[in-house]
C-alpha cells in the first residue's frame, strides 16, 4: 500500500521504495506537513507533540484557536492568503466583494488505485499493472464554498509523487483565481543549495548551484513558454550533497508556459518550496460550478545525491510521462536538412541527401524550414502550410521516391506562428496575438497566433492534417521561434485577459492532442529555437526535444549533461553537424561529434552528399554504435562522473543497463593539456561482484568502482572515446 491513512492519528503516510511523505490533519483541520524525504518505517514518531517552530504576536492565530496554532508557524501542505500565513503560498482567490483572503481547511479524503489524467494538460499516467495509488484531499475555504482538491499520486518504484491542485467554485458567485500553485512543500531547515538550469538561446540549461538565503530565491518565466533562460525544474540539495550522496529534493513542473518555482527561507528557520503557473499577470475567472486544474509537479527525493534524483526522474518520465512506449523505443536515425541546406534546397538536392542516407544506414530525412508558402528566407509564409511546389514539386511524389530508397520522411512546422507576409495574415489579421492601440513586437520577422482561440487551433489542425494525410510523413518537428508579447485576445472580455497566456498553452496542448488522435503513430519532436521549450509539459506529448541550436560537440557537453539533471537522455535531441561549427566556429573531431550526439536521440544535421570517404566510414561506425548501444543509453541508469557544474578539461559520464550486465562510458578531453597526469575514470553503478571486460581487461565491478581505469585518449582538443563494459 503506498497510501496509508492512520485514522486514530488523522495521519497520512505516502510511501515509495526509498521515499516517505507524511502529514496529518490537526485539531483545527489544518493539513500539517510532517516529513518528505528518506523512508520511514512505521508510524511511530510521526506526530510530534510540538511541531510549531516558534511564535510571536506577529504570527497571528485564528480567533478561537491558540497562539501556537498560528498558520504562519506551522509546516503546511497548503496555504492561503491574508489569513495569517505570510509565506509564499498555494492559493489566492478573489471573491465577489473584492477580498483576496483565502484559507482552506481539511474536509475529507479519498484514496484510489491508479491516477486520473488531467483534462487538457500534460499528465503522468499509470499502467494497468503499476502499483500507483492516489490520495485526493478536499479542503474548503473557511468563508465560502470554494474547494481545493489536493492530489497526490504515489509512483512507488520511481520514488516520485505527482501533485496537482483543483479549485472548484461551489459558491453562487464568480471567483477569480490569482494564484494557484501546483505544490507547496515545507522542509524543516534551510541548509540547502538551489540547483537550477539556466542559460540563453544556444547556451541552454547550464546547471547552477547557489546556497538558499533568507528571503525568496526563484526561477520563472513570463515569456509564454518555459524559455531558454530557465527550465521549470529545480533541486534543493543539502549543502553536503554531491553527485553521488546526500539529501536532494527535486521538483519538476509539467508546464510549458509562464511558470514560477520559488523557495523561501522564513523567519523560523524552515524552507518552503512552491511551484506552479506564474501568478504574475495571471488570473482565471471561475464561474459557479466551474473548476480549474493546475499542471502537475513531479516531486522526488534521493539520499544518493543529484545523480540519484536524476535517475528517479528519468525512470519516472520514461515509464509514466512519455507516451506510447516511445521513451526507450529506438527513434528513426535521421538526417535533418536545416544545417545541410537551410532554405536553399529543391527536390533534387533532397533526393541526393536521401540517397546518401540510404547508403549510410540513416533511416529518415527530415525536411526542415522552407518547404511551404513562398518561404525562401525567414521573412514570410508562416501560417501558410501549403507545399511550395515550385521548390519541391508534389510532396506525395517526393516522399514516395524517398521511401523507395528505404528512407522515411519527416517534416517541420511552426504551428503557433504567423508572418505578416502570408496569405493567412491577409485573411485573418485578427488572429495575431496583439493588444489594440499598442505597437507590436516582432521577433525573427514573425508574430504569434492567438492560440487561445478555438478557430485558430481548428485551422491549424485542418491545414497540418491535410499535409500529413497527403504523404507518408512519419515524424513532425514542431518549432516555436519567438516568445509571447502583447498577450491579449480579442475573444475575451477585459476582466479575462489574465487568462490569455494560460489559454494559449492550453491551445498548444489541445492541438497536440488533436494531431495525436488523428495520427496515433506520429513521432513529434519539440523545438523552440533549439531548447527554448524543453520541459516536462512538452514531454507529455513529444518524446524528444531538439536540445539546442548549438550543435558544437564541446558546448553540447554542458547543455546535455545539464538537461540530464531533470530529463531522460532519450528525450534529448542531439545531432552530428559540420565543422567549423555554424554557431561557435569551433572544430571538433568527427568521431567526438558522434560520441557526444550518441548521448541523445542521435542523428545528423549536415549535407551527407558532401562527406569525405573517411567521414562516411565514421558515419557507418556511428550508425552501428547507435544500434549497438541504444538500449543502454536510452533505457539505462545515467551516472555523471565529472563535475557538470563547470567547464572541465576532461569530462566523463556513463550508462549502466538495468540488469548491470552492460555499461558504456564516454570520456572526452575538451582541452588537451600536456603532462596533466593519468586520467582515471571511476565507473559507478556496477555490480561489485561481477567481472566486467573493459578495454581488453577483465576487472571486477568493485575494483572498477574503487580504482577506475585509465582513459586513453589521443592527444588533441576534443579527443574522446567510448568504452563498452560487458559482464562476463
Ligand atoms: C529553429 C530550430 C532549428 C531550425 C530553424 C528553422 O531555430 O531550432 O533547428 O528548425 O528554427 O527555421
Amino acid at each position: 500500500m503506498s497510501v496509508q491513512f492512520i485514522e486514530n492519528k488523522n495521519l497520512f503516510i505516502l510511501s515509495c521504495a526509498k521515499l516517505s511523505c507524511a502529514f496529518y490533519v490537526d485539531a483545527n483541520k489544518r493539513l500539517v506537513h510532517l516529513h518528505f524525504g528518506g523512508k520511514v518505517l512505521g508510524e511511530e514518531g510521526l506526530v510530534p507533540q510540538e511541531i510549531r517552530k516558534g511564535h510571536s504576536s506577529f504570527s497571528p492565530w485564528a480567533d478561537g484557536e491558540k497562539p501556537e496554532d498560528s498558520a504562519d508557524a506551522l509546516p503546511l501542505e497548503f496555504s492561503g492568503f491574508n489569513t495569517g500565513d505570510f509565506r509564499i503560498n498555494s492559493a489566492t482567490v478573489l471573491t465577489e466583494n473584492g477580498s483576496a483572503a483565502t484559507d482552506a481547511l481539511y474536509v475529507s479524503h479519498h484514496i484510489y488505485k491508479g491516477k486520473k489524467r488531467l483534462a487538457g494538460l500534460p499528465s503522468a499516467f499509470a499502467g494497468d499493472h503499476d502499483s500507483v495509488e492516489t490520495l485526493e484531499i478536499t479542503m474548503r475555504d473557511t468563508a465560502c464554498e470554494l474547494e481545493f482538491i489536493l492530489s497526490y499520486s504515489v509512483f512507488e518504484e520511481c520514488n516520485t509523487i505527482v501533485r496537482s491542485v483543483k479549485a472548484v467554485n461551489n459558491t453562487a458567485s464568480p471567483l477569480v483565481i490569482r494564484r494557484l500553485m501546483s505544490a507547496q512543500l515545507d522542509l524543516p531547515h534551510t541548509g540547502f543549495d538551489f540547483v537550477q538550469l539556466s542559460g540563453s538561446w544556444s547556451r541552454e540549461r547550464h546547471p547552477e548551484r547557489t546556497p538558499l538565503h533568507s528571503g525568496i530565491q526563484s526561477i520563472r518565466s513570463v515569456r509564454g513558454a518555459s524559455g531558454h533562460q530557465n527550465s521549470p525544474a529545480i533541486a534543493l540539495a543539502a549543502h553536503d550533497a554531491t553527485e553521488y550522496s546526500g539529501d536532494v529534493y527535486g521538483a519538476v513542473l509539467a508546464y510549458s508556459g509562464n511558470f514560477l518555482i520559488e523557495a523561501e527561507c522564513e523567519q523560523y528557520g524552515t524552507a518552503r518550496l512552491c511551484a506552479g503557473i506564474n501568478p504574475e499577470n495571471f488570473s482565471w475567472m471561475l464561474a459557479p460550478g466551474e473548476s480549474f486544474e493546475t499542471p502537475e509537479v513531479y516531486l522526488t527525493y534521493s539520499g544518493e545525491g543529484l545523480g540519484g534524483m536524476s535517475r528517479n526522474l528519468h525512470d519516472f518520465m520514461r515509464s509514466h510521462l512519455i507516451r506510447d512506449g516511445w521513451a526507450d523505443r529506438k527513434r528513426p536515425l535521421l538526417v535533418n536538412s536545416w544545417e545541410a541546406a537551410y532554405f536553399d534546397f529543391d527536390s533534387v538536392k533532397l533526393l541526393g541527401i536521401a540517397e546518401s542516407a540510404a547508403k549510410l544506414g540513416i533511416e529518415m530525412l527530415v525536411l526542415d524550414d522552407g518547404w511551404f508558402g513562398a518561404r525562401n528566407d525567414d521573412t514570410t509564409s508562416l501560417g501558410d502550410w501549403f507545399v511550395n511546389t515550385d521548390k519541391i514539386g508534389d510532396l506525395g511524389e517526393l516522399v514516395k521516391k524517398i521511401n523507395a530508397l528505404g528512407v522515411k520522411f519527416g517534416l517541420w512546422f511552426e504551428p503557433e506562428m504567423i508572418s505578416e507576409k502570408s496569405k493567412l495574415y491577409q485573411e485573418h489579421p485578427e488572429w495575431v496575438l496583439h493588444e489594440p492601440g499598442r505597437r507590436r513586437s516582432i521577433g525573427r520577422q514573425q508574430m504569434l497566433l492567438d492560440m487561445s482561440r478555438p478557430d485558430v487551433v481548428q485551422y491549424l489542425f485542418e491545414t497540418i492534417s491535410n499535409i500529413l494525410h497527403s504523404a507518408n510523413i512519419e515524424y513532425v518537428k514542431w518549432d516555436m521561434n519567438r516568445n509571447l508579447t502583447e498577450v491579449y485576445s480579442d475573444m475575451l472580455p477585459p476582466e479575462r485577459q489574465g487568462e490569455v497566456a494560460h489559454r494559449f498553452m492550453l491551445g498548444v496542448y489541445r492541438l497536440h492532442e488533436m494531431l495525436l488522435k488523428e495520427f496515433p503513430g506520429l513521432l513529434i519532436e519539440g523545438c523552440s529555437g533549439g531548447g527554448g521549450r524543453f520541459d516536462a509539459g512538452m514531454l507529455g506529448y513529444v518524446p524528444q526535444i531538439w536540445c539546442s541550436d548549438d550543435t558544437d560537440a564541446m558546448e553540447r557537453i554542458l547543455i546535455q549533461l545539464g538537461t540530464s539533471y531533470f530529463y531522460p537522455v532519450s528525450t534529448i535531441g542531439a545531432h552530428v553537424s559540420v565543422c567549423p561549427n555554424h554557431i561557435t566556429g569551433r572544430s571538433t573531431p568527427f568521431a567526438t561529434r558522434g560520441n557526444i550526439a550518441l548521448s541523445g536521440t542521435f542523428g545528423y544535421e549536415l549535407d551527407l552528399t558532401k562527406l569525405t570517404e573517411e567521414d562516411q566510414a565514421l558515419v557507418r561506425k556511428q550508425v552501428a554504435d547507435y544500434h549497438r548501444y541504444h538500449h543502454i543509453i536510452a533505457g539505462g541508469d545515467l551516472y555523471r562522473l565529472s563535475d557538470s557544474f563547470k567547464v572541465n578539461p576532461f569530462d566523463a559520464w556513463m550508462y549502466v543497463s538495468k540488469d548491470r550486465k552492460e555499461a558504456l562510458v564516454t570520456a572526452v578531453c575538451r582541452f588537451c593539456q600536456p603532462n596533466s597526469g593519468v586520467r582515471f575514470v571511476r565507473p559507478r553503478g556496477l555490480d561489485p561482484e561481477t567481472v566486467y571486460e573493459v578495454d581488453g581487461m577483465q576487472v571486477s565491478g568493485a575494483t572498477l568502482m574503487s580504482v577506475g581505469f585509465q582513459a586513453k585518449l589521443e592527444p588533441g582538443d576534443g579527443a574522446s572515446r567510448i568504452y563498452y563494459l560487458k559482464a562476463l
